[in-house]
């Protein structure tokens, strides 16, 4: 009978982590002994000790080592954490200053950014959202969290939950898009993957929602920027996510690095307490951001570091990641009595608990003898290249280019991405290498072998950047010698992610050129797109037979296309995000606000460009498959059910083509009328399916209270009565409709 905690472990991972953890099996205290063990903790430590907690600390640039002055911090227990210490040994040695050096023998947390992978890298989350599939965040984060803390990690600063309308924002490849629906079940997956059912297990690390809150809000997508948005959007858009991750478990929070409504996110007392700590009963930790609260001096919203220290604590910031505020002036500002005691004992006492739930009270220490056989282990590579095919999109297959017909005998592959081993572990890389990396190329190459006499050749053709298009004579040329072009463009590993905004999203440098000149050979061409975000991509929708979104797909990437560009897995991933057709129509994202005036291509007086369609390039939940679904037999359980009741709605989804396939049958729902504008449609419900040539499945969603209701203009969560609408389809544009009532009192 395995553990509780391995009970919920994927079925696959199993045995890997049976054999790596025999003997080892962990917990953390009981609940019930966690507060008198924090409060009997508490009363022992002076103040100097207790403000020592709320520090975290980063590690020497590049070495992640720990510095030298921070040995003697660590020793003297005036550290609470650090982050970026890397690797099992590093780790225990810093740990062994805190718990055998320093007089109460507090261990310290040692956290870093595992956002999509330790050394085996999984697609970025806005790729694995395009999976449509919350068992393989899971998966991907349970492994992520199994490498993390073979080298003694607790904590990761994932799952980033932030709702991102704006592609021209870098840190949108970070989340899992701009629906609050699919980023909550997303979010609440990672959370489970993370921590599973006990962060204190030897394969667990503990999560961290972030960033709290509206960060993907910046203004203009430029990173760090201010965030100007209603509560009702707050509360409706940019919460729920966080909810989900909470409802998770998740224990640990990180504050944002904008303001909102002018207050900066690191000491707004209304996010960080009222909403949180009195609304949510969160009881876990919240850092701030990397020297957030020291920022605030440069929001100008605080006068000096000690102004900023007593903001921020004041306003329910546990941690304070870097800056060095907290250590500086809390001593004198509580002296002076800007900063009561109990607001210091809180915070200590939210950091202590979760320690104690990552029960490093019990085991301070990681097994070195672990992390060689954990980390980069061949399953979780094997895991990777699974989760890379099933998060792949087929945005266009014209012709049935795709896929690549077992006659083919000569493939180039060209492109400044083809054969690029660090895109694809994109800006958030742990300690992935590049060395790891399967590149297309390499994928394609090792596909072929055994499959008798088929060449691919490559040729790079230009940079992602700059002027020189000195390769396109060569990238032609081999074209000309194939009977199929692979044509792999994007973006490099620093184009998105933290500090990666972009003013526009068009393809950087000569590709588009090169794709243009690719396809003007005549030689039928596919286009492979490696990105952090979406792109515009217009001429290349119009013109290219077949384009493939890879996203940056990380450590296996290169096989996993190579499955999908061959068909041993057909593609079923979708888009968690709306494609533009050009970066002026940002924001566009398909659950907006009704408009007095929708768009009517021959009304000039209705909300639209005069120089563009009104519809995206792609839309939310759009993506193809090799094969073709139809869907049938909408049926809701009931054509009037009263506010607090419940509808079930079934749909058939049947494959009608000719291989084995999958589809995400996406349930969206439509307010006809309610007293404050609803989206014009908003997800409800979503399913992905595999079914065999001809299989049907019929698939079943439960709408209740929680989803047909809505925050009314006082915040009230409410249902009220009229007409709604659900459409079952195969992306958010389409599908079958039908119509009940929610009946008055
Ligand atoms: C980022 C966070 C990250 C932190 C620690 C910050 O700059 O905004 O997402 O967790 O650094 O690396």
């Amino acid at each position: 009978m395995p553990s509780p905690c391995l009970r919920s472990l994927p079925s696959r991972l199993v045995p890997l982590v049976l054999l790596g953890l025999a003997g080892l099996a962990r917990s953390a205290p009981p609940a019930r002994d966690v507060e008198p063990r924090v409060n009997e903790l508490l009363a022992r430590m002076t103040v100097e000790e207790k403000i020592g907690q709320l520090q975290q600390l980063d590690s020497v640039p590049n070495t992640w080592a720990i510095r030298d002055e921070h040995r003697d911090l660590a020793s003297r227990g005036l550290v609470g954490s650090f982050l970026n210490i890397r690797g099992a040994k590093a780790i225990n040695e810093a740990q062994r200053l805190a718990v055998e050096k320093s007089r109460l023998r507090i261990p310290l947390l040692f956290g870093f950014d595992v956002i999509h992978g330790y050394r085996v890298i999984f697609p970025t989350p806005l790729a694995e959202a395009s999976s449509w599939d919350p068992a393989v965040a899971e998966r991907a984060a349970g492994i992520a969290a199994a490498e993390a803390a073979s080298t003694g990690l607790k904590w990761t600063f994932a799952p980033m939950v932030d709702i991102a309308r704006d592609p021209r924002w870098g840190r949108i490849m970070e989340g899992s898009g701009e629906d609050p629906y699919l980023g909550s079940v997303l979010a609440a997956a990672r959370v489970r993957g993370f921590q599973g059912d006990d962060p204190a297990a030897p394969d667990r690390v503990l999560a961290c929602a972030k960033h709290w809150v509206a960060y993907g809000a910046a203004e203009g997508g430029r990173d760090y920027n201010t965030a100007e948005l209603s509560e009702h959007t707050l509360r409706t858009t940019y919460f729920p996510p966080f909810r989900a991750a909470l409802d998770a478990g998740a224990q640990t929070f990180m504050c944002s690095f904008n303001t909102i409504d002018g207050v900066p996110a690191s000491a707004n007392p209304f996010t960080l307490t009222k909403v949180l700590r009195d609304e949510w009963h969160f009881d876990g930790l919240l850092v701030s951001d990397y020297e957030s609260i020291k920022e605030m001096i440069a929001h100008r919203t605080a006068a000096d570091g000690a102004d900023a220290a007593r903001q921020a604590l004041n306003a329910g910031v546990d941690m304070e990641m870097v800056s060095r505020l907290f250590a500086e002036h809390l001593p004198k500002l509580m002296e002076q009595g800007k900063v009561p005691p109990a607001k210091l004992d809180e915070a200590v006492r939210r950091i202590l608990r979760v320690k104690f739930r990552a029960g490093l009270f019990e085991h301070p220490y990681v097994d070195e003898s672990r992390e060689a056989k954990v980390v980069g282990a061949r399953e979780h590579r094997a895991a990777a290249r699974e989760i890379a095919a099933r998060s792949t999109v087929l945005l266009k297959n014209d012709g049935g280019l795709l896929p690549i017909k077992p006659a083919t005998r000569a493939i180039a592959v060209i492109g400044p991405l083809a054969d690029d081993p660090d895109a694809p572990l994109s800006h958030w890389r742990g300690d992935g290498r590049v060395e790891d990396t399967v590149t297309l190329f390499a994928g394609l190459r090792s596909k072929v072998q055994g499959r008798g006499d088929v060449q691919v050749t490559y040729a790079k053709g230009c940079d992602i950047e700059g002027d020189s298009v000195d390769g396109f004579p060569e990238a032609v040329r081999l074209a000309r010698q194939a009977e199929l072009a692979i044509v792999a463009v994007g973006e490099s590993s620093a184009m998105s992610g933290e500090a990666g905004s972009r003013s526009s999203l068009d393809l950087p440098g000569h590709q588009l050129n090169l794709v243009k000149t690719i396809q003007a050979t005549g030689v039928p061409t596919v286009v492979v797109l490696y990105n952090g975000r979406p792109l515009t991509i217009g001429w290349i929708a119009d013109h290219v037979p077949a384009i493939v979104e890879a996203w940056l797909p990380g450590t296996e990437g290169g096989n996993a296309l190579a499955d999908v560009l061959f068909g041993d897995v057909n593609p079923g991933g979708k888009l968690p995000v709306t494609f533009p057709r050009t970066v002026g129509q940002v924001p566009i994202y398909y659950n907006a606000l009704s408009t007095g005036r929708p768009a009517k291509a021959d009304n000039r007086y209705t909300s639209k460009y005069i120089d563009l369609p009104s519809d995206p390039q792609f839309p939310f939940g759009y993506g193809l498959s090799y094969t073709r679904f139809e869907l049938s037999s909408l049926t809701l359980s009931a054509k009037s059910i009263a506010p607090d009741g419940k509808l079930t709605v079934s749909v058939d989804v049947k494959n009608v083509g000719d291989r084995p396939g999958d589809e995400v049958v996406q349930l969206y729902l439509r307010d006809e009328v309610s007293s404050v504008a609803r989206p014009v449609k908003e997800l409800a419900g979503f399913r992905r399916v595999t079914l065999p040539p001809g299989g049907t499945q019929t698939v079943r969603f439960e709408l209740g209270p929680d989803r047909l209701g809505f925050l009314d203009a006082n915040l009230r969560f409410v249902v009220e009565p009229g007409q709604f609408q659900v459409t079952a389809g195969t992306s958010s544009v389409g599908g079958l409709t039908e119509g009940f009532e929610v009946a008055g009192p």
